[in-house]
């Protein structure tokens, strides 16, 4: 990876240390580019632009970058819709339950937690957790296993795997939100067997806001109905009928209506830069980055640091407290010096992407030991 290249790349390091990825990503040149060109398009209203083309393209490329199949993926706004989407297309039992662990993101429970049913809850540190701790609740009533690949705040990555071969074995749904994992570390969903995957790319995969995504493995079409029906849900959209429901048998028919297409077209112009990069690649440095964060924190005493130092068990995020100093103050004196990272419960949570440099992270910690 030619690191000066890709630095120019992105306009972001003339003017900042941008470790804050795991908010959002910096837009490269060439994504901005792509959006403006298609937007300059728009002005002659839909006559030089092929919605579905767009739509196809990025579809392709999405399900390539997760090992599934196109006819798997439907597009969404965001994560959080994904998962509503999903929890409100399976038929709940009133005596079933979902288990998730007791610090996720908020919007991986929230869905279940609104349809009324029992939630239990894996007991984790800051998110960092064990699979032995699902094997104790789940029984035949799990009817959903709803987790993060990535935790937002330890920045943990679980045996995505394992956890599946543990759900599966009481035909529990397993749901995976990569919106911390997909485009920093490999996702491959055929490899783990899960059923449902949501995320979005702002993050890891430098995407505009706007647009999400959702997988259903297509042997789970059946117990996922679609919740939101619109006219991009059904086979005969052409027809404007109304007197039936034709949906797709593929994932289009979590689909709802029309979808923001400059998002997508800069969702894909990414998928096309990681491409060039490789997953792999773009891996290995951010495992070597988050790698050397953990490493510079051990020069201090008075630290604890939440993400696990096993590769297999982290990302992009690594994330920590000093004890007797307020996290957020250290953050704000950063960000005086330009140096962007974020707080979060507490602690600090610094995200490298393949994009950052050891020189960025000294140039952190320089401030911090003027802090300390
Ligand atoms: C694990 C996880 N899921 C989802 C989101 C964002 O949710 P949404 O895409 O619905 O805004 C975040 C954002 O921080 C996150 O960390």
């Amino acid at each position: 990876m030619n690191i000066e290249s890709i630095r120019r790349d992105f306009d972001v390091f003339k003017k900042y240390v941008y470790l804050n990825t795991a908010v959002f990503s910096p837009l490269p040149k060439i994504t901005i580019e792509s959006i403006e060109r298609y937007l300059s398009i728009r002005k002659y209203g839909i006559t030089e632009i092929d919605e579905e083309d767009i739509i196809n393209g990025a579809r392709e490329n999405l399900a390539k970058i997760m090992n599934a199949s196109c006819s798997e993926i439907a597009f969404t706004l965001n994560t959080g819709h994904g998962l509503n989407i999903v929890a409100n297309g399976i038929d709940f039992e009133k005596d079933d339950n979902v288990i998730v662990v007791d610090s996720d993101f908020p919007s991986v429970v929230y869905p279940f937690l609104n349809k009324g049913i029992e939630i239990r809850y894996i007991k984790s540190r800051e998110g960092v957790f064990s699979l032995r701790d699902f094997e104790k609740v789940i029984d035949d009533k799990t009817r959903v296993v709803a987790v993060s690949h990535v935790q937002f705040t330890s920045g943990y990555r679980a045996n995505i795997r394992e956890l599946v071969k543990i759900a599966h074995e009481h035909d529990a749904i397993t749901i995976i939100d990569v919106a911390q994992s997909l485009g920093a570390v490999n996702v491959d969903v055929k490899d783990w067997n899960v059923d449902v995957v949501v995320g979005i790319g702002y993050k890891w995969l430098m995407s505009p806001t706007g647009v999400g995504f959702l997988y259903v493995k297509e042997e789970r079409f059946s117990d996922i109905k679609p919740s939101l029906p619109g006219w991009a849900s059904v086979v005969d959209s052409d027809d404007f009928s109304t007197r039936s429901l034709n949906y797709f048998d593929d994932a289009r028919k979590y689909e709802t209506g029309n979808l923001c297409l400059s998002c997508i077209v800069g969702l894909n112009e990414s998928l096309r830069y990681v491409g060039r990069l490789g997953m792999c690649n773009v891996e290995e440095r951010i495992l070597e980055l988050s790698r050397y964060v953990i490493k510079r924190l051990e020069e201090f005493e008075n630290v604890f640091v939440y993400t696990p130092k096993d590769k297999c068990e982290r990302a992009g995020i690594v994330f920590f407290k000093f004890s007797g100093i307020d996290s957020s103050k250290v953050v704000e004196e950063l960000k005086k010096y330009s140096i962007i990272v974020s707080e979060r419960r507490g602690g600090i949570r610094v995200s490298t992407h393949f994009y950052n440099t050891q020189e960025d992270i000294d140039k952190m910690f320089s401030i911090i030991d003027q802090i300390m």
